[in-house]
Order: C-alpha cells, then sequence, then structure tokens
C-alpha cells in the first residue's frame, strides 16, 4: 500500500515520543489495581443453561425473515436479520468454518461488527490494526488478564486456526463498515439492579426489579434485554450507566495526562478517530475499553504495537480506568 512508509513514520515518530514522554513521567510506585476492581467491566459469572428449543420462530420489526431459538444462535451461520445493513459476508464471517471449530465472527461481532460489550465492536477498525490484533491472538500475546473471560480463550483458538487468507478477508469486510453510534452513556448516581450473564449485565425484572447505588462501576446493559439476549438483534444498543463525575474526570485524564498518563490524541488522533495504525477509540463499549486498560497495565496483552500502550497505563488506578472509559464512550463516533 502507498501509505506504508508514511505510517512506519507516523508510528516510529509515536514510538519515540512515547519513551521520551515517559522518562518525563514522575517515578511512582506501579498502580496495583485488582481483577475485582474490576469485576463490572469482565462480567464473569457461572454459565447460565440455554433455553431449550421450543421451534417457535421469532422476528422483527423492519425484517422479512424469521429464526428459531437454535438458528440465531447457530454458531456456523447464525441468523442474519438485516443483510441490507452490511456487504455480502465472506464465508469465515457469515458461517466460520466447522471443521476447523471456527465460529462465525457474526456470531458474537454480529454481522453489522458492532459486536457486544463482552466481545468487541469490529466495525471500522482498520485492516492492518484488525490483522495484527489476530496475528497477537494467534502468537498468545493477547489474552484475559482475568483468566475465567473463556470467550477470549475462544476469540485466540479461532486466530490460531484460521487462514492467512480468512484473516485478511475478515479484515477486509469489517473494515469497509463505518463504527456508528449504539452506546448511551448516562451518568448516575443509582442504577437499575442487575445480574450477570454470558459477560453482561442483564436488567432485573418482576419482583427482583428494584434500584441500587451505582459504586464505582459502569453498569452496560442491553437498552432491550430480549432483543439482545434472545433474538440477537445487531440494531438494538446498549446503555452504559456511569458515575456522577466520571465523563470529566476522564476527559481531564485524557487531554491532560494529569501527572500520570499521556494525552490520547498524541497517537490515537486529534479526534481520538484512530491514526496510521493506532485503533479509534471513541464511541465504544466502556466494558471492552477498561479490560484492554487493564489487560495492558497487566500485561496479559503484549502484542507488537502494545508497548506502545505500556507508559499509558502503568500509572493508572481502577478509578482512573473507569473514568477514561466512561469518558470514550461518551464521545460520538464520528465528531
Ligand atoms: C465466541 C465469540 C467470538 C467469536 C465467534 C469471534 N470473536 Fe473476535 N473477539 C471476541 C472476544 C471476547 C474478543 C476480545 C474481548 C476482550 O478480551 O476484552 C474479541 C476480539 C476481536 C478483535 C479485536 C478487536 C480490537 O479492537 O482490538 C478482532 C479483530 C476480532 N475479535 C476478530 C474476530 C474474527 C475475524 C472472528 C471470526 C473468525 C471473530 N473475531 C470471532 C469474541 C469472539
Ligand atoms: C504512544 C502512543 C499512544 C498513546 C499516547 C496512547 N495510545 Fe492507546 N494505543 C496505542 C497503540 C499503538 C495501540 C494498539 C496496541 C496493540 O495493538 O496492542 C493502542 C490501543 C489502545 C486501546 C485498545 C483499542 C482496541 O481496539 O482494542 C485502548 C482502549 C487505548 N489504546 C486507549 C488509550 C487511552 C485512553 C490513551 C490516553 C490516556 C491512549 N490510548 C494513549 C498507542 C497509544
Amino acid at each position: 500500500m502507498k501509505n506504508d512508509r508514511l505510517r512506519a513514520a507516523i508510528v516510529l515518530g509515536i514510538g519515540f515520543a512515547s519513551v521520551a514522554m515517559s522518562a518525563l513521567l514522575p517515578v511512582r510506585a506501579m498502580a496495583q489495581v485488582s481483577v475485582d476492581d474490576m469485576a463490572w467491566a469482565y462480567a464473569i459469572s457461572p454459565a447460565v443453561p440455554q433455553v431449550p428449543e421450543d421451534g417457535t420462530r421469532h422476528s422483527l420489526p423492519g425484517s422479512n425473515r424469521s429464526f428459531t431459538r437454535s438458528e440465531i444462535r447457530n454458531f456456523f451461520g447464525p441468523a442474519d436479520w438485516y443483510s441490507e445493513d452490511h456487504p455480502a459476508m465472506p464465508p469465515i464471517v457469515a458461517t466460520g468454518r466447522e471443521d476447523a471449530a471456527i465460529w462465525a465472527c457474526s456470531m458474537c461481532h454480529y454481522p453489522n461488527g458492532k459486536g457486544r460489550p463482552e466481545n468487541a465492536g469490529v466495525a471500522g477498525l482498520r485492516e492492518e490494526y484488525f490483522i495484527q490484533q489476530l496475528q497477537d491472538f494467534r502468537n498468545g500475546l493477547r489474552t484475559s488478564a482475568q483468566p475465567l473471560k473463556s470467550n477470549t480463550n475462544l476469540m485466540a483458538g479461532f486466530a490460531r486456526a484460521m487462514t492467512d487468507e480468512e484473516i485478511e478477508a475478515a479484515a477486509a469486510y469489517f473494515s469497509s463498515m463505518a463504527w456508528t453510534s449504539w452506546i448511551e452513556v448516562i451518568e448516575t448516581d443509582s442504577v437499575p439492579k442487575t445480574r450477570l450473564q454470558g459477560g453482561m449485565h442483564l436488567r432485573l425484572e418482576g419482583d427482583e426489579a428494584g434500584i441500587e447505588p451505582i459504586g464505582r462501576r459502569i453498569v452496560e446493559s442491553p437498552i432491550d434485554t430480549e432483543a439482545t439476549e434472545v433474538l440477537r438483534n445487531p440494531r438494538s444498543g446498549f446503555i452504559a450507566y456511569v458515575p456522577v463525575g466520571a465523563v470529566a474526570a476522564g476527559q481531564a485524564l485524557a487531554t491532560t495526562g494529569g501527572g500520570k498518563t499521556i494525552v490520547c490524541s498524541i497517537c490515537h488522533g486529534e479526534d481520538l478517530q484512530g491514526l496510521a495504525l493506532v485503533p479509534h477509540i471513541r464511541g465504544r463499549s466502556p466494558s471492552y475499553i477498561a479490560r484492554q486498560l487493564y489487560d495492558f497495565q497487566q500485561g496479559t496483552r503484549r502484542g507488537v504495537w502494545s508497548p506502545l500502550m505500556s507508559a499509558v497505563v502503568e500509572d493508572l488506578s481502577a478509578d482512573d480506568i473507569l473514568n477514561l472509559s466512561a469518558y470514550l464512550a461518551s464521545l460520538a463516533p464520528s465528531p
């Protein structure tokens, strides 16, 4: 690609800037963030048995298709409710490859690449970045700091089983779609009571429903539980409740460094929409963002380009990670 040399120069430049800046930061004790402080972001819970198939065909407004529960969650060809929302999917995205036990990417990340809080939004990532991440997963350089996060392990297994051609096809597909808004951030002192299931916070219903203090958590939950959990509606988004003041505190840290980190726009671009090989971080799931910051800090995400993030994360406290995640999620995907 003709921009390769320019990109390499920018990334190298960024690398030097990062080393130089980390030398300027005051020496301080390594932040001691425990994985329990981050429990809201990993949302680990015991596995819940699937509701048995009863043969009912489900439908969604605006879709002329209908699917049974088992069709909706068919690992090797899940429901594609709105094929008009995305280009034609390459086979690896639409069906995966059953003989190699690779699930369809669209099963977890949805056909439109918007993903869910427990996995990742992958639409709009640049191809080079996307490919590098799959290489990192494949080479054991990208694992979760929470060993119980089984879907990240599944992800790494798929990357190991994929051919280079499949990786390229998936990267070209997801990068061809823009990242668009689907997470609403609300600052609040109290939140609907939720339970953890499948790596997500689901609102309690009926007699169990109620309100509780948010505490030092982000509670990211489907706007419509049934639409997300049962039907996997790729047009039904999420609400992220965040503590009052988190967005402003995160903004201060992101834009000044606050003496403990590096201004994010230096590498992620002026408006955090991504720069050269560095990914966009605006308007993405705060649970996902927080897990990445923690995984970088703990050194379980240590891919080829991850060293550029080390000085950024090493002194962040659990609150800093929460605040940065709230701020980034609150930004509209395009400025
Ligand atoms: C079982 C669900 C699941 C399936 C199926 C799946 N992924 Fe993932 N994917 C994940 C999870 C979980 C993560 C990482 C989340 C974390 O650790 O916080 C992830 C992360 C990623 C990322 C990194 C995104 C970023 O911003 O760095 C890419 C790229 C990706 N997946 C591509 C794919 C491709 C291509 C396929 C199809 C072969 C696929 N995934 C199938 C669950 C899945
Ligand atoms: C010195 C350059 C640099 C600075 C400064 C920087 N980043 Fe990054 N960031 C990167 C690179 C490079 C990656 C990709 C790392 C990889 O591939 O492992 C990245 C990745 C990330 C990711 C993971 C995105 C994804 O899709 O998985 C998050 C989240 C992130 N950065 C947040 C931040 C925040 C918040 C700040 C500011 C407080 C910041 N970064 C400052 C270079 C930087």
